[in-house]
């Protein structure tokens, strides 16, 4: 696999202009940073990093220390894998077995929680609750879709442009055509999934809990959180990495 450890020693450089998906590519270590700041490196990656920090709720100098520090800690961990550096079809097959396994384990496991929690606070919490579940099943429906759409169609058709271009496969014929409309289609379905999240963090009260929660109430939340901070990096190395790699590479493939 063409993979290759984060460089390390090299200073941040980091500025307000620079877009969030080229911080996040440049140094993906920072990754666990921006989730916990709240600053959207997936779906929102293309926006200025000074505009998304603002979005956050945070002072620029803030963020720019907390980022800073999270470098530096990062050059004595050990070294992550530079996901940019692999080739498309280690990047697809990461992809799939990490994050893909994940979401359809998580949303299984999520909905029988969500079930139990319903029938035990369904008194006191109904109405918080139903608006959940709808919430929840909307997401669940949607990705599930999303997820074999990328299994069966887009990510074959990425890998076979990926043994082309390598010379270890014969010239794909893409059903779907140009890749980027798929892709395009993808990326809406992405925004859609990541702004569900945001509303069900809004519906939670930024997933406080109740005084009365059980237990089972608390697994949920945990639950619905790990989700989102998956989802957020499966959505980030699709959008910012996968993704416009692939576009180049078909680009590369044509000409
Ligand atoms: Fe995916
Ligand atoms: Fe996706």
């Amino acid at each position: 696999m063409n993979e290759s450890p984060i460089e390390k020693n090299r200073p941040l450089e980091i500025s307000p202009e620079q877009t969030v998906r080229e911080l996040v590519v440049n140094y993906p270590v920072l990754r666990p940073q921006l989730e916990k700041l709240g600053i959207d490196y997936c779906c929102g990656g293309l926006r200025p990093l000074s505009e998304a920090v603002q979005s956050a709720g945070l002072e620029w100098s803030a963020a720019e220390q907390a980022l800073e520090q999270a470098w530096s800690s990062a050059q004595s961990e050990v070294p992550s894998v530079d996901w940019n550096a692999a080739s498309l079809t280690a990047l697809a097959d990461h992809i799939l077995e990490k994050h893909h396994t994940f979401t359809k384990e998580q949303l299984l496991r999520l909905d029988e929680l969500l079930r139990k929690v319903q029938r035990a606070h369904g008194e006191k919490h109904g109405e918080m609750l139903s608006q959940l579940r709808q919430l929840f099943d909307g997401l669940d429906d949607e990705l599930s879709e999303h997820l074999l759409k990328e299994e069966r169609i887009l990510f074959p058709a990425i890998k076979d442009i990926d043994a082309f271009v390598s010379g270890t496969g014969a010239r794909p014929v893409v059903h779907c055509g140009i890749i980027e409309n798929p892709i395009r289609q993808m990326m809406l379905e992405h925004d859609h999934a990541g702004n569900v999240l945001v509303d069900i963090r809004r519906l939670t009260g930024n997933y406080g809990l109740p005084d009365d929660a059980c237990q089972t109430f608390a697994a949920l939340y945990d639950g619905l959180q790990a989700l989102e901070a998956d989802l957020h990096e499966h959505i980030h190395l699709e959008n910012n990495i996968l993704f416009p790699k692939s576009m180049v590479q078909e680009a590369t493939m044509n000409s």
